[in-house]
């Protein structure tokens, strides 16, 4: 039977007219639905442990725009919390974490056969949301790439530059590299067990991608990066990858054909005319509008819109933003995106 989801097609390299859309961080604080769910569960990690107010925060978007895709509603760092770490989020600041810089913070951590313990919740969303979404709609699972986890539990919070990381890296490589081969273990079971209980394609997030400078990069962001796309590859090849490899910059080229993944996901600074010739001619592309635009709105958004769409059209493309939409992001806006990506051909 032909594939009739727009956001498999792409994925599967088709050509389309309109591309399909959807966005990052697209259930979150900017829109007042959000909030209200977000209130009745008291804080962010109970919300991602409540299987039915998470599944419906997931679909709170997908109802009020009739996005292509629906992002699972998670975070990246269950990871480490499954594996032992500590994890809580102060408000107006960000995440929290036990941290990792000795050989014994690394022994306390759980095995990985573990990790379903305190991540069952999460495939129960997924269930959920296999029931309830429109029949077009695709269902994305997703996690942390090792390197963007291990910044996070090495740190124990957001860096600016990811300095404890790569400090670690040189200081104690044995420990770092240990540290992101759990974490890459842990990531091959937990996106296997959301594609069984129903997701239809799974997004890496390397969010810190790009502080990794040549032969890191290889070794910390594309090698990790290939080994959990080949681990998914071998027991489920219908599932296409996505692999969002942020800020990497040249790495960007030939990333989807060292690592395997089906598509890449591009953030905002590299031009959409420069990532045609050089990453879209190894197949389908996502991205890239400024999350800027979902706060400024006006003719700079449509203007913005409408050019990377012309320039990712001969190739397949997923339109999406360049990083997660910001919680001052104003939803009318989203809404002026949504309709001039879908009306473009006609402008
Ligand atoms: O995209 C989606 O709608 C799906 C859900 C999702 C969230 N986080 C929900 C969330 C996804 C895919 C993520 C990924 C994630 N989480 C990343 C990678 C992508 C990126 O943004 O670079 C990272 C680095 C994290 C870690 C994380 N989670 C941070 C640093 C923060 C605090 C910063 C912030 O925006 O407040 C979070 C919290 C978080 N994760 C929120 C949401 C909706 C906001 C929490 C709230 O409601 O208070």
């Amino acid at each position: 039977m032909a594939e009739t989801k727009k956001l498999l097609r792409a994925l599967a390299g088709e050509v389309q007219d309109v591309p399909p859309i959807w966005m990052m961080r697209q259930a979150g604080r900017y829109l007042p639905e959000y909030r209200a769910t977000r209130a009745q569960a008291g804080d962010f990690l109970s919300l991602c442990y409540n299987p039915e107010l998470a599944a419906e925060v997931t679909l709170q978007p997908i109802r009020r725009y009739g996005f292509d895709a629906a992002i699972l509603f998670a975070d990246i760092l269950l990871v480490p919390q499954a594996l032992g770490a500590d994890l809580w989020f102060v408000t107006g600041e960000g995440p929290r974490l036990s941290t990792i810089t000795q050989q014994p913070d690394f022994d306390a951590l759980k095995p990985v056969e573990e990790i379903h313990e305190t991540l069952s919740p999460v495939y129960e969303t997924v269930r959920i949301l296999s029931r309830e979404l429109p029949s077009e709609t695709t269902l994305i699972g997703f996690a942390g790439a090792p390197w963007t986890v291990a910044t996070y539990m090495i740190a124990g919070r957001g860096t600016p530059d990811q300095g404890p990381a790569h400090a670690l890296r040189e200081e104690n490589t044995a420990l770092f590299e240990a540290l992101l081969e759990r974490i890459t273990l842990a990531t091959i079971e937990y996106l296997s067990a959301q594609i069984e209980a129903g997701a239809e394609v799974v997004k890496i997030f390397d969010s810190w991608a790009g502080s990794l400078k040549g032969d890191a990069f290889q070794k910390y962001a594309v090698e990790p990066c290939r080994v959990i796309t080949q681990a998914i590859k071998q027991r489920h090849p219908s599932i296409p990858v996505i692999g969002f490899p942020r800020e990497a910059g040249d790495g960007y080229i030939g990333f989807a054909k060292s690592t395997g993944v089906d598509c890449v996901a591009l953030d905002n600074s590299v031009s959409p005319d420069w990532a045609a010739e050089r990453v879209q001619v190894n197949g389908c592309v996502q991205g890239n509008l400024a999350s800027s635009h979902m706060v400024t709105g006006g003719q700079a958004l449509v203007d913005e819109t409408r050019r990377i769409v012309e320039a990712f059209s001969k190739g397949p493309h997923i339109f999406n933003l360049g990083h997660g939409i910001t919680p001052d992001a104003d939803p009318e806006n989203v809404q002026l995106m949504i309709d001039t990506v879908r009306s473009w051909r006609n402008a």
